[in-house]
């Protein structure tokens, strides 16, 4: 069967290798995908939000599922355009519009968390009508404030402030000066919580759901979590302090009470979910839901995921993903990303990059901002550039076989943080 991946980062490049390793694949398609994706297949020069184009692909190459790696193709609709087209057999994986929305507003999926009894920070969201309104109800709270644009806002619409003077300065910025354009003519503004991150993945075909390994990321450019926010630096799976307690109550008070209030809603949500979960006092909040897998977390979950990626998705059309069999290995799984100097500000691309044979079993490199040039050269395409995934039976020997190959990799202004998964290195002793 043809397959067409929409997307082109590091979580692509760890689709279309995870995809290629099916039996049942024919073809596969990334578009536009990077110089990794196109080791799989055909890299296609196609604007995944260019609905016309994309169906007129998947017709005269008889694609089956459209993958869609990034959100913004599923809140503008793509599920459901190609579930009212009959001139195409492809099928979408990925939530509908509406149910993307959990994702698309913060207002909405706060409505939806508070409506159905999930657990989340207490919140009220605002627009300019009610600026006044939201001065007073920062007021009432207390520091940090944390202030969050409605709509996609690339990942940078959170702004936790220190002080109130701040927070008012940044809320007349984001619903008086439009800060984020339109996503902020909405703001939500919630409490703050002290905690620690992870993420948590399950797919679902709208009735049941499997879990897939949960993460945690490393959202600061800085070392020890400091500085501004990015895509993700780097990402660990499983999680140390995750114990099956843990994970139980996720299950229990997150996961399951998510999928029951999509039914209820009658929202029908088939494909991947992602909680964006912060654990306070040893209890899952949801600080966001996304509705697509995460980069780079995918850069370490699909690849401890033993089963087959395709029978997932079939499983995702006949709506029996209870039949699936979920096989995850026991090992540890890292990844460091190696990112352009300057990100997440500005930075330079086309700068070639030296990346050697990597021999080693335990290591996989996936792309991200990669390219390659006119002559054929390997250059840097954007802010995130490499992930370099590796394997151990420890947490230890997995970031020692990353960081190993990493010191490998260079290119003019790399730059990657040296402290992935240290945190996480007291849990597992103390255990
Ligand atoms: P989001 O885009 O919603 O994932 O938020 C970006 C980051 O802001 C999260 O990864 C958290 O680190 C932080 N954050 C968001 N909401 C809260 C909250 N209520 N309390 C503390 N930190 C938060
Ligand atoms: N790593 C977080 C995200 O994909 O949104």
């Amino acid at each position: 069967m043809n397959i067409l991946l929409l997307g082109s980062g590091g979580r692509e490049h760890t689709l279309a290798w995870k995809i290629s390793q099916s039996p049942q694949l024919t073809k596969l398609y990334t578009a536009p995908g990077n110089a990794g994706t196109s080791d799989y297949g055909t890299n296609v020069d196609l604007n995944p939000n260019d609905f016309e184009n994309v169906k007129a692909f998947a017709k005269t190459h008889h694609i089956k599922y459209i993958v869609v790696g990034p959100e913004e193709p599923l809140v503008n609709g793509i599920a459901d355009y190609f579930t009212h087209d009959n001139t195409t057999e492809a099928i979408v994986i990925g939530p509908n519009q509406k149910a993307a929305q959990l994702e698309g507003s913060k207002d909405f999926a706060k409505n939806f968390m508070l409506k159905h009894g999930i657990p989340t920070a207490m919140y009220k969201s605002f627009t300019s009508d009610t600026y006044d309104d939201a001065l007073s109800f920062l007021k009432d709270m207390t520091a940090p404030y944390v202030l969050k644009a409605d709509g996609l806002a690339a990942g940078k619409g959170v702004i936790i402030c220190p002080t109130y003077e701040t927070a008012v300065k940044e809320l007349e910025h984001m619903l008086l000066g439009q800060r984020f354009g339109k996503a902020s003519q909405r703001v939500v503004i919630e409490n703050f919580l002290d905690g620690i991150e992870m993420s948590v993945f399950v797919v679902t075909d709208g009735k049941n759901f499997k879990m897939l390994p949960h993460a945690k990321d490393y959202k600061k450019i800085g070392e020890k979590d400091t500085g501004p926010n990015t895509g993700g630096m780097g990402a660990v799976s499983p999680v140390p302090f995750v114990d099956k307690a843990l994970l139980n109550n996720i299950e229990h008070s997150v996961v399951a009470p998510t999928i029951k209030a999509l039914k209820t809603e009658e929202i029908d949500y088939r494909g991947f979910l992602f909680f964006g979960l912060m654990i306070v006092d040893g209890l899952p909040y949801v600080i966001e839901y996304n509705v697509r897998l995460g980069d780079p977390e995918t850069e370490v979950i699909l690849p401890l995921m033993q089963s087959d990626i395709i029978d997932m998705f079939q499983c995702i059309e006949n709506q029996n993903i209870e039949n699936y069999n979920m096989r995850i290995s026991d090992a540890y799984a890292t990844t460091v990303m190696m990112v352009s100097g300057g990100y997440p500000g500005s930075y330079n691309k086309g700068e070639e990059i030296i990346l050697p044979e990597i021999t080693d079993n335990d290591c996989r490199i996936f792309h991200a901002g990669t390219l390659k040039n006119k002559e054929d050269r390997l250059v840097t395409n954007g802010g995130r550039v490499i992930a370099v995934t590796a394997f151990g039976d420890t947490l230890e020997q997995a970031l020692q076989s990353s960081y190993k190959q990493l010191g490998k990799i260079h290119f003019d202004k790399c730059y990657y943080r040296k402290d992935i998964g240290k945190d996480l290195l007291p849990y597992i002793t103390r255990k």
